[in-house]
Formats: C-alpha cells, sequence, structure tokens
C-alpha cells in the first residue's frame, strides 16, 4: 500500500516539532491511571512544569471525565467536563519563597480568559474544581491567602492541556504527505458508476474548514454508486413511517425498496422498508414472536439485522447466520422481543450505503410492568440520522468498497424521524418521553430542547438503575437513550446538535450548533400537571434489583481483551513509533468531519480497522471467543491513540447484552444494559457481558466504515 509511504518525513517534521521534553517522569498520575484500566496518560494526564528558579517542585494533574450517564461527560455544545485531582510534590514553605502563606491552583484558556480559581493546593493529591475548557493552561501560584480572587503571587508551576499539543498544522505534514502519495490522479474523478450515469463530485465541506489545494486533490479510487432506475419519477415518494401495533404470532410483510425522496426541495433516489421513512414502527408487548417476510426490491443484496434483540441466533440477518439476500429474494425472520425499551432494524451488509440512503426502522417493546417509565404524557420514537447532500445531489458511494474508511460518512443535512426539518407540537407543561437512536453512519450527536429541563431513564436494553438530569445526551451510532422532557412555557423549543468541531491547519476548536427540528409549545395548558413526578428522580427498584444479581461479578478480573486500533497497510515503522510520541493531538471525541478530503479518498483496502486481541495476538475475524451459556465475563476495551487517526468507536455486541462497569479506572455507579458502547479516544472500557444466548454472534464497530473496514469479531456461545 502506497498510501502513506511518503508521510514518513513529513511526521518526523511534525513530531520533532511539537514532542515535549520528558518530564516529570517520576511522577504518577493519581490511582485511576495507575492500574490497568488507565486512559491513555497523554491525553488525560498533565506533568507540570516548575516555573525558572522553583527547583525540587514536581507535579501531575489528571483529567478524570466527569462521571455521566454518557460515555464522555460534556457540556450542551460539546465540550469535555473533566474533573481534575492533582498530584504535587517537593512544594516548599510558601514563606521561603516570599510574603505568601499557601498554594492556588488556577486553570485558563490559552487566551488567559477566562481564568478560573481550581482550588488550594499542597503536598499531596487534591480534587480540583471541574474544567470544561478545550484549550487550557494550569498554573499553580504561591499566594498570600487561599481567598485570593485572581492570581497574584509567584508562579511555581505550569502546564498545558493535551488539547494545546493541537498546534496549525499539526498532522498536516502527513496528511499533505498521504496527498502527495497515492492519490489517484484527478482523471480518475471522470470515471462513470452504475449505468454510466453516476460521477463523483467534490463533496461538500463546512465552511469553517480550512483546506489547502493539495488535499483537493484527493479522490476515492473506486467507482461512484447511487440506485439509478430510468425514470426516477415513476418511483413512489417516500411516505412518514407508519406505527403498526403487532401481537404475538402476528406476520409482517416488509420489502425493502426504492423510493424518491423530496429533502429540501430537491429529489433523490433513495431506499426505505415499505416505502417509508423512517420503515414503520414495530409496537409489541415485551415477550412477542413476530413472523417477517422479508422480501428484497432493490438492487443490492442485503439482510436485516433486528439491532439489540436477543434473538434465536438464525435471525440476526448477519452473514455469520445466513446468506444474503438477492435482488428480487426473500427471507423469513422469526423475530423475538425479550427486553422491554426501544430497538431497530436495518441492514446488515454494506450499511454504509443502504442504510444510509433510509434502510433503518425503529421497535418499541412494551414492559408488562406499569411503572416501568415514570410519568409522560406521551411518547415520541425518533432517528437521528445525516446525509451527505452536494450541489449535484447525493454523494455517490463506493462500488467495490466504503469511501469515507477513515472517518466514517458525515453527512451535511441532518434527519430526524427522516425529516430535514422535524417539528412537533406539544402543550405548555407537557412532559414526553423520547426514545432516541442515532442511525447515522459515523456521527455522534450531542442533543438537547433548548433549555427544557430532561432526564435519562433508559438505553439501549432497559432502564438506568437511577434517573439523572441531563444537559444534553451524547449518543453514538445503534445506541439509544430514553429521556423525558419538560417543556414549561410556550414557544419553540429547538433540538440542538451542538458539539466542538475541529479546524486541524489551524489547530484550532470552533463550535457547531445546528437546529434539527423544534416542539412548538402551544399557551395552552396540558390537562394534567406532571410537574412534581418530574422533578423527582426515580430509582428502578425492579432494575436495580436485576442487576444486583451481577454487582459482585463487577469485582472480577478481566476475562478478555481487546484494543481497538487501526493499520495503514505497509505503514514503515519509523512513523508508527513517531506517533507513539506525544506529538499529535486526538480529539476523544471526533464530533464532525475533520479531515474531509483525506477521509473521503481513504479506502478500506487502504486503512483497516482492528479488534486485536493482545493475549493471541489475533486481529478481527481471526479471533474465536467461546463461552457457555449462562457465562458473565469481563472484557476489558482499549481505544488506542497510537494511530494515525484515532478516533471513538462504538462497540456493539449482538445477541447478548452487558453493562459497563468501570471507565478510565473509575466504577460506574449508575448502570444499564447495554448493547453498544461508544469509547472515547485513549479510553478504557470494562464491560461485564452475560452470555445469554447460544448461536454465533458478532462483536464491531457500529461505524459504517470501520465495520467495512474490517472492524469485527466473532464468538460463539454453546
Ligand atoms: Cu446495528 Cu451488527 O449492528
Ligand atoms: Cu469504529
Amino acid at each position: 500500500m502506497r498510501i502513506w509511504k511518503n508521510a514518513a518525513t513529513a511526521v518526523l517534521t511534525v513530531a520533532v516539532a511539537t514532542s515535549r521534553p520528558a518530564i516529570a517522569q517520576q511522577v504518577a498520575c493519581g490511582a485511576p491511571f495507575q492500574g490497568d484500566g488507565a486512559a491513555s496518560r497523554d491525553l488525560y494526564c498533565i506533568e507540570l512544569v516548575p516555573s525558572p528558579g522553583i527547583a525540587g517542585v514536581a507535579g501531575v494533574v489528571e483529567l478524570a471525565l466527569q462521571p455521566s450517564p454518557f460515555s464522555p461527560a460534556v457540556t450542551t455544545d460539546g465540550r469535555l467536563r473533566f474533573e481534575p485531582r492533582i498530584t504535587l510534590s517537593g512544594l516548599p514553605d510558601p514563606s521561603s519563597l516570599g510574603d505568601f502563606s499557601t498554594y492556588v491552583a488556577w486553570a485558563m484558556d490559552p487566551t488567559m480568559f477566562p481564568f478560573m480559581k481550581l482550588g488550594e493546593v499542597g503536598n499531596g493529591t487534591t480534587d480540583l474544581a471541574s474544567i470544561d475548557l478545550n484549550k487550557f493552561v494550569v498554573l499553580v501560584s504561591a499566594e498570600r491567602s487561599a481567598d485570593v480572587a485572581d492570581r497574584e503571587g509567584r508562579l511555581v508551576l505550569r502546564a498545558q492541556s493535551p488539547a494545546t499539543r493541537m498546534q496549525p498544522a499539526d498532522m498536516l505534514e502527513f496528511v499533505l504527505g498521504v496527498a502527495r502519495g497515492d492519490v489517484p490522479p484527478p482523471s480518475a474523478m471522470d470515471g462513470t458508476g452504475v449505468g454510466g450515469e453516476v460521477r463523483w463530485f467534490m463533496p461538500p465541506m463546512m465552511p469553517q474548514l480550512s483546506m489547502l489545494p493539495a488535499m483537493m486533490e484527493l479522490r476515492p479510487g473506486v467507482s461512484p454508486y447511487l440506485p439509478s432506475v430510468p425514470d426516477p419519477a415513476s418511483l413512489p415518494e417516500a411516505r412518514p413511517r407508519e406505527i403498526l401495533d403487532l401481537a404475538d404470532g402476528d406476520t409482517l410483510s416488509l420489502e425493502a425498496g426504492l423510493v424518491r425522496r423530496e429533502v429540501d426541495g430537491r429529489s433523490f433516489v433513495m431506499f426505505a422498508f415499505n416505502g417509508q421513512h423512517p420503515g414503520p414502527l414495530l409496537r409489541v408487548a415485551q415477550g412477542t414472536t413476530l413472523t417477517v417476510l422479508f422480501k428484497n426490491a432493490i438492487d443490492l443484496p442485503t439482510m436485516i439485522h433486528w439491532h439489540g434483540l436477543r434473538l434465536d441466533n438464525r435471525f440476526d440477518g448477519t452473514s455469520l447466520t445466513q446468506d444474503p439476500v438477492a435482488p428480487g429474494g426473500d427471507f423469513e425472520y422469526q423475530v423475538f422481543f425479550p427486553d422491554a425499551g426501544v430497538y431497530w432494524y436495518h441492514p446488515h451488509l454494506r450499511e454504509d450505503v443502504t442504510q444510509d440512503l433510509g434502510l433503518y426502522g425503529n421497535m418499541r417493546v412494551l414492559s408488562p410492568r406499569e411503572d416501568y417509565y415514570g410519568p409522560a404524557h406521551r411518547e415520541e420514537v425518533v432517528t437521528l440520522d445525516d446525509l451527505l447532500v452536494g450541489e449535484q445531489g447525493l454523494l455517490p458511494f463506493g462500488l467495490e468498497e466504503a469511501t469515507h474508511a477513515l472517518m466514517g460518512r458525515f453527512g451535511n443535512v441532518f434527519l430526524v424521524n427522516g425529516e430535514p426539518s422535524w417539528e412537533i407540537d406539544a402543550s405548555r407543561g407537557e412532559v414526553i418521553r423520547f426514545f432516541l437512536t442515532n442511525v447515522s453512519n459515523t456521527r455522534t450527536f450531542n442533543l438537547s430542547f433548548g433549555d427544557a429541563p430532561m432526564k435519562v431513564v433508559g438505553s439501549d436494553v432497559g432502564n438506568f438503575e437511577r434517573e439523572a438530569w441531563v444537559e444534553s445526551v451524547v449518543i453514538a451510532p445503534a445506541e439509544r437513550y430514553v429521556v423525558h422532557v419538560r417543556f414549561p412555557e410556550s414557544g419553540r423549543y429547538p433540538l440542538i446538535n451542538g458539539v466542538q468541531g475541529i479546524d486541524h491547519l489551524y489547530g484550532a476548536f470552533f463550535s457547531e450548533s445546528d437546529t434539527l427540528g423544534a416542539v412548538r409549545v402551544s399557551a395552552e395548558e396540558v390537562d394534567e400537571d406532571l410537574s412534581s413526578d418530574f422533578g423527582e428522580l426515580r430509582e428502578d427498584g425492579a432494575t436495580v434489583a436485576e442487576i444486583d444479581r451481577y454487582r459482585d461479578e463487577s469485582g472480577r478480573p478481566v476475562d478478555y481483551e481487546l484494543e481497538l486500533t487501526m493499520s495503514a497497510e505497509g505503514l514503515p515503522d519509523v512513523v508508527t513509533s513517531l506517533m507513539s510520541l506525544d506529538s499529535a493531538y486526538f480529539a476523544p471525541v471526533e464530533w464532525s468531519a475533520a479531515m474531509p478530503m483525506m477521509n473521503w479518498a481513504a479506502s478500506p483496502s487502504a486503512v483497516s480497522w482492528v479488534l486485536r486481541d493482545p493475549r493471541t495476538g489475533n486481529e478481527n475475524l481471526d479471533i474465536t471467543w467461546s463461552f457457555r451459556v449462562g457465562d458473565v465475563v469481563k472484557v476489558r476495551l482499549h481505544n488506542s491513540r497510537r494511530v494515525l487517526h484515532a478516533m471513538q468507536h462504538p462497540i456493539h455486541i449482538h445477541g447478548q447484552r452487558f453493562l459497563v462497569v468501570e471507565m478510565n479506572g473509575v466504577p460506574n455507579r449508575n448502570l444499564v444494559w447495554k448493547d453498544t458502547m461508544m469509547l472515547p479516544v485513549g479510553a478504557t472500557a470494562d464491560i461485564l457481558l452475560e452470555l445469554s444466548n447460544p448461536g454465533l454472534w458478532m462483536l464491531h464497530c457500529h461505524i459504517a466504515e470501520h465495520l467495512e473496514a474490517g472492524m469485527a469479531m466473532t464468538f460463539a456461545v454453546h
């Protein structure tokens, strides 16, 4: 593979220019980071440097992620929330440095504003006030009193947050190397696709991003694909989703077919289940079994996976369990719903194309327990998606293999329940229970309903032990969250995705805030006032009792490990080793398309994403774990930042459920059954996996393009 070859020298330059001197190596980052469950030191640990004239003093600041119902705790605009903990040694009596009585720690933006007091510190370990700045500087000063409002005294120690390593042109050199390396010549752009009609064109890009001419020459090395029909006007227009209340033993016909779809006044040929966007919402009681007669009426082979359902292995809808259903073919599924909550169905073959073109739908499973959820006036089941639309229409997909293998295909048009401008009506004071599902290929959303108060009550496979107030919901591909939101005033509550984008050319963060839709609240008051119920955080006794049975197992030793990593074939060793220096900065979460051209051009044959079992050295489909029904095992996942472009991964396990019991060495005190969990870059999570369902199953990353780029393994349960 040629792609990275020319990059070697370029990386060398960058690494030498930005790597920091080794400092304070003798100081350990504190407890959570000492164990094997540690986060990557260089992303979550700051080593302090003494000021000139200060000798024998050392210190570190650990950046623990604030505990949260979501993988990373973030502000509504997408900044990470850290709980810093400082460990200092060798500080002299402050009076020896002048007219001082104590030491104080501070944090500030590198522009020196805003300026935050973190607290009084001394030798030993101290918890500090939380920090939610993108980039910051930490200072320790000697002060005359702990009450000073501003730093007045002598500077003793200082350091910069990991994100300040991201400087203008960080990583850019090797990006340019890639651009000069393996790019098919521009004429490749004129290649035609299916039926000679589909052509590549320049993908749309965020206006905030700076781009160099060399980048603009990148192209995917595959043919473009879009579904094409002789006469698109003859296709049925996609209809809104219908809700199907189905009973045990019912049979449902589900057809994947072609539709015409208007989005913002433009017409596209897309796919749909039963002609609907999203596909029909199946509403069933817990314990139901349905027969689904699936018919494939699209021009690609496909099959349906019933995401999150612990159903009979034969009907899991993956290439492990069935042959793909050819165009024109059909398959009969028996779909069983053992757990309450919200689930979804989607194809499991080239879903980078088929799911993105509209093949997804939800399943709402009702618990027999009347009080399964706290009171709400109504429910809304909502899918979140993004579509990549340019001047010439939908950006084509790769025909032979996927495009966007690096970061996944981010879209630029947001779709809520398939709508570019989703709106619902509510009455003043109404409490709505939202079932949120992220059906996008790669985007992690950070959602809020303006300033409407919101609590999270459930996730993938059930309820949280305890409800929690949240300002926003962080939801990665395939995850689900159940939230209660109260709309106290009349007016419009926007549904906002608030995140921090990255401009690598300028080494800067920028805020992205997109309004995905709105809840229109009338002046008329809702009939029943639920404000006092809503105001309380419930504990779900049944869930607590059920999880109690697994509580002891959380302390068990790690049974299996998986490292999440990447390889670019033929990558020179020098690059690999340089990348393991503290040179480049990787954001724990990439919220948007930071490197659109490089990403677009990357194919799964150039970049493979890897699940690696460190105990055997096996990778991806060579990993074969085997369990017995009834086993409960602890699996440690670590998302390595020592790769060319690290990224968060939403890891999904088929046919079972698991608990995330520990994140970066910090125990999780509010558990919920999951089938998908997002692991930020450099983070380590311990999950307790319950093996309840026999068969041959998959574990994979749910970024569609990462799955295409190999990030999958199997395990058997006997
Ligand atoms: Cu949602 Cu393997 O899938
Ligand atoms: Cu991934």
